[in-house]
């Protein structure tokens, strides 16, 4: 039995990227491992969200997370601010987090160039407050997307330098994990990068059926194969690696076989992708609905999870206070 721990930050609504680079691991997970899944307020502070935002946010992610199927009487489901002893086990780590390594993380690097005018000092922690997320409870293992393997790396990195530090074996060292071999990334539906909260080219798990074939019939692509057997352009190729996760592999294999014959219509294939969106991610899109509306049952499960969640991490901070060296007079 694994420990699992799984998180999203409260910025905005779930797209497919979030769900099949995070979600669809864990529910598989949750039913044998000892998992937990969380909302990361904290981190999602650091573009400074208005207040009514902020609340608005944690509630819509947890809605959409729980729609997902994750099952809240099987695995911890809590909010971030909720368990205090994060933020304690945050300050210890930071003392052994240099600040070089923090300013190299390219994830820094991007969000200084992105909001130029509140490069915050949270920003620049992001990565060791992720690491006291998962290792608070001593994770194995942590089901991420491609762009999270840096500050992975990063939280087994700090596990080791506390065991090497104390001279203890005491955090494991987390793997990031998917069910292929390879982490994911899910492609925009812009013809280059990721797909992203705030980069207007995401399809949403609370997206409306017409909403999902909007978008998908309005993706980028390109002129069409010139010559037979020619490689997809990226644009395309990304409608393949969506294709990938979401159709049939003879869905896939006859669109791949109709490009390299030249012979491919752009509009049947983005038909065809987003009917097959739809018949996995629409009936989240209506559980969304309904959850988001049951402000008792919310309630409950973050009670609940804030209790399970920090029974787990006070032991812990007991623990590395002790190992440190703070002792009780
Ligand atoms: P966040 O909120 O940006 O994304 C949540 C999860 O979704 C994955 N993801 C993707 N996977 C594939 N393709 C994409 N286009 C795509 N976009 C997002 C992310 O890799 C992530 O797994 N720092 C984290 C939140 C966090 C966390 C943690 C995660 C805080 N503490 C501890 C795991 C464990 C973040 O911003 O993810």
């Amino acid at each position: 039995m694994e420990t699992v721990v799984s998180g999203i930050r409260s910025t905005g609504n779930l797209h497919l990227g979030n769900y099949f680079g995070a979600v669809k691991n864990f529910l598989k997970m949750q039913y044998e491992n000892n998992c937990y899944f969380f909302i990361a307020d904290y981190h999602s502070l650091t573009t400074h969200p208005k207040p009514a935002d902020l609340h608005a946010n944690i509630k819509q992610v947890l809605a959409e997370y729980l729609a997902c199927g994750i099952d809240p009487d099987v695995a911890t489901v809590f909010i971030q601010s909720d368990v205090p002893e994060v933020t304690e086990l945050y300050l210890l780590l930071n003392m052994n987090a240099y600040v070089g390594e923090l300013e190299r993380t390219t994830s820094f690097k991007e969000k200084i160039r992105k909001q130029p005018d509140n490069i915050n000092a949270g920003l620049l922690t992001y990565p060791v407050l992720m690491a006291a997320d998962i290792i608070i409870h001593k994770a194995n293992k942590v089901p991420v997307g491609q762009d999270q393997a840096q500050h992975l790396e990063m939280t087994r990195r700090f596990a080791r330098r506390f065991n090497t530090m104390y001279g203890v074996e005491y955090f494991p060292e987390p793997d990031a994990y998917n069910f292929g071999k390879k982490l994911i990334k899910i492609p925009g539906l812009d013809g280059t990068g990721k797909m992203g909260k705030s980069e207007g080219n995401g399809v949403f798990l609370a997206d409306t059926p017409a909403e999902i074939r909007k978008k998908v019939m309005r993706a980028v692509t390109d002129t069409g194969p010139q010559t037979p057997g020619e490689k997809p352009s990226e644009p395309v190729h990304n409608l393949f690696t969506i294709m990938n996760v979401v159709s049939d592999p003879s869905t896939v294999k006859y669109f791949k076989e109709q490009h390299a014959s030249c012979q491919i219509r752009y509009g049947d294939m983005k038909k065809q992708l987003a009917e097959d969106i739809i018949r996995i991610i629409g009936p989240v899109g209506e559980r969304i609905k309904e959850i988001v509306a049951d402000n008792k049952y919310l309630a409950r499960v973050v009670s609940e999870g804030a209790e399970k969640a920090r029974a787990s991490a006070s032991l812990t901070i007991r623990e590395v206070k002790e190992i440190i060296g703070y002792r009780p007079f």
